[in-house]
C-alpha cells in the first residue's frame, strides 16, 4: 500500500510511520515546524500544498493525525483540504479525531453521537469531522482519547514537569477519560488504512480514569511518590472543557484485531 501519513513528525504520526515501513509499505510522512530526516514538508494550511502532495504520490491511503491544539486553520480547515484532496484522488482516508468533540457526561458515548463541543480545540476537531465525512463519505473517523506510552507524550511529559515543579497546577480529579497506548493507536490506525471501515469508530482504552490517577501511575514509574502530583477540581477552577467524557469502544473490539489496553496495564 502506498500509504501518507499528515503528522509523521508527531507523536502517533512517527508510531504509525514506522509500523507502516515496518510491514512493507510504501510510506511517506509529513512533518511542519520540524524538519526530519525521511519525511516531507506540508503546511496543511495551504490548500495548494495538500493538492500538489497528493497529486505527486498518488498515495492508496491517507491517515491524517497532523493537528494544532489552538489553530482552527490547522485543526479544522487543515483536515478539510486534505479530505476534500483524498476523495478527489481516489484515496481511502482515516481522519483521527477527538473525545474533545463532547460535552462530557457521566453515560459512554457511542459512535452515534453527535459533536457538542465546549471549547475551541473541541470546535475545531468537530468542524474536521463533519468536513470529512461530507467531502469523503467512505472515510474512517477515529475518535481517540488521551495518547500515552512513554515519555515523549504529552501527557507523560505534564505530569512529570508538575511532579518536578517545572510546571504549576494541578491534574484533575474530575475529568474522565479513556486513555490509549500509542502503540497501540498506531497498529488500529494501520489496519483501518488496510481495511475498508466507513464512518466513526472510537479506538480508546477499556480503562476510564481522572487525569490526576493517570498522573500518579506515570509518576510511580519514575518512583516519584503519589503526593507530588498536585490534584485539583476543573470544575471548581471554572476550566470550560469536557469533564467526564467515555467513549464506548464495543465496536472497535468488533472490528479491530488490534487489542485496546488500559492505562494501568499500559504504564505496569
Ligand atoms: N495527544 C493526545 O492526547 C490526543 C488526544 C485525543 C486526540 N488526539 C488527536 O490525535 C492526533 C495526533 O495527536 P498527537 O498528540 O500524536 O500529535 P502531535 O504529537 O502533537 O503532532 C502533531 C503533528 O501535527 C503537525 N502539524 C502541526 N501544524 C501543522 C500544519 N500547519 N501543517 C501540517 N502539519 C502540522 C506537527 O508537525 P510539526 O511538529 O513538524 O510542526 C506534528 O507532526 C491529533 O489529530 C489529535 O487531535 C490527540
Amino acid at each position: 500500500m502506498r500509504l501518507l501519513v499528515t503528522g509523521g513528525s508527531g507523536y502517533t504520526g512517527g508510531r504509525l510511520v514506522g509500523l507502516a515501513r515496518a510491514a512493507g509499505h510504501d510510506v511517506t510522512g509529513t512533518s511542519h515546524s520540524t524538519r526530519v530526516e525521511g519525511l516531507v514538508p506540508l503546511d496543511v494550511r495551504d490548500r495548494a500544498a495538500v493538492d500538489r502532495l497528493l497529486d505527486e504520490l498518488r498515495p492508496d491511503t491517507v491517515v491524517h493525525t497532523s493537528y494544532a491544539q489552538s489553530d482552527w486553520a490547522v485543526t479544522a480547515l487543515g483536515a478539510a483540504w486534505v479530505a476534500a484532496a483524498a476523495a478527489r484522488t481516489g484515496a481511502r482516508l482515516v481522519h483521527v479525531s477527538s473525545d474533545a468533540v463532547f460535552t462530557g457526561r457521566p453515560a459512554p458515548y457511542t459512535e452515534a453521537d453527535l459533536p457538542e463541543p465546549v471549547y475551541p480545540y473541541g470546535a475545531a476537531k468537530a468542524a474536521a469531522e463533519t468536513a470529512v465525512l461530507a467531502v469523503h463519505p467512505d472515510a474512517a473517523v477515529v475518535r481517540t482519547s488521551l495518547i500515552i506510552g512513554d515519555d515523549n507524550a504529552k501527557q507523560h511529559q505534564l505530569a512529570l514537569d508538575m511532579a518536578a515543579g517545572r510546571v504549576d497546577g494541578v491534574l484533575f480529579t474530575d475529568h474522565i477519560r479513556h486513555p490509549v497506548a500509542v502503540d497501540d493507536l498506531a497498529a488500529a490506525l494501520l489496519e483501518l488504512a488496510e481495511g475498508d471501515h466507513r464512518g466513526v469508530i472510537h479506538v480508546a482504552g477499556p480503562e476510564a480514569i481522572t487525569r490526576h490517577a493517570l498522573g500518579v501511575l506515570i509518576a510511580s514509574r519514575h518512583g516519584i511518590p503519589a503526593d507530588r502530583v498536585a490534584s485539583g477540581s476543573a470544575i471548581d477552577r471554572g476550566i470550560i472543557s469536557p469533564a467526564e467524557v467515555r467513549l464506548d469502544t464495543t465496536l472497535a473490539e468488533s472490528v479491530l484485531r488490534t487489542r485496546l489496553r488500559g492505562a494501568t496495564e499500559i504504564l505496569a
